[in-house]
């Protein structure tokens, strides 16, 4: 086992892992990694460049230039690359399509596995993601897979994005969840899946400060029994 303090939260889109990681990072003092913003950023590349090679992805996102920084309570943490602020770019749902694409590339994927690893060494860390707990991080001390029910996830990220001004519809927003769960969860490489020993929260009745204090309680007891 590492002896770095290493929180791992797995689970599908819309379930509220962003916010919880955040909060929790803040919370415990770790440094946090949305590893999804990894995927989107080599899937934004893949648009830009309509390059769809997984080899060619893969040498791509080995050498890319990707800082994930928090930028205060009331912004945020945000991606960076070349140190260029692409968070508004990679949260687009064209970027989130394309990021489930790239990531059922599996050269796409161990090229992304040692950065993720290092992340915040030697510090403690914690990681979001689809299989963080399954293959980044099978050592990690704390494993969660925060999930929620299709309609309640879909319904918050609709919200997020209506919000933002994007002209999305409740059932398009939901459409397109379903396929990127299907995709992430039946991919061969890496799937979206519980991993052994991970606490299941379901998030579907839970307020986002809720849903944070679960966590956060979770994390706490795995801290204080280590
Ligand atoms: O969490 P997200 O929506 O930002 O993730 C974007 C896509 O990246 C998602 O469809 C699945 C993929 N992904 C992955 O395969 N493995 C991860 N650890 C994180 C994200």
């Amino acid at each position: 086992m590492s002896d770095r303090f290493l929180v791992a939260v797995d689970g599908p889109a819309g379930a509220g892992k962003g916010t919880v990681c955040r909060e929790a990072a803040r919370q415990f003092g770790l440094a946090y990694l949305d590893t999804g913003a990894l995927y989107r950023a080599v899937g934004l590349h893949a648009l830009q460049q309509d390059q769809w090679d997984p080899e060619a992805l893969a040498q791509w996102a080995a050498q890319m230039d990707f800082t994930f920084r928090d930028l205060g309570a009331e912004v945020g943490f945000h991606a960076f690359l070349d140190g260029v602020d692409v968070h508004e770019q990679l949260r687009r749902e064209e970027s989130g399509v394309a990021a489930s694409k790239v990531a059922s590339m599996l050269p796409v994927r161990a090229a992304l596995l040692d950065f993720q690893r290092a992340y915040g060494a030697p510090g403690a860390a914690i990681l979001d993601g689809r299989d963080v707990g399954t293959v980044v991080l099978p050592d990690a001390q704390v494993k969660i897979f925060l999930t929620a029910s299709l309609d309640a996830r879909a319904k918050r990220r609709t919200l997020e994005l209506q919000e933002k001004g994007e002209s999305v519809s409740f059932t398009q927003i939901r459409d397109q969840m379903a396929q990127r769960d299907e995709r992430d969860a039946k991919r061969s490489h890496a799937p979206m899946v519980v991993a052994a020993g991970a606490t299941v929260v379901d998030t579907s009745e839970l307020t986002l400060p809720q849903s944070v204090q679960t966590v956060a309680r979770i994390i706490a007891r795995q801290r204080d029994a280590a």
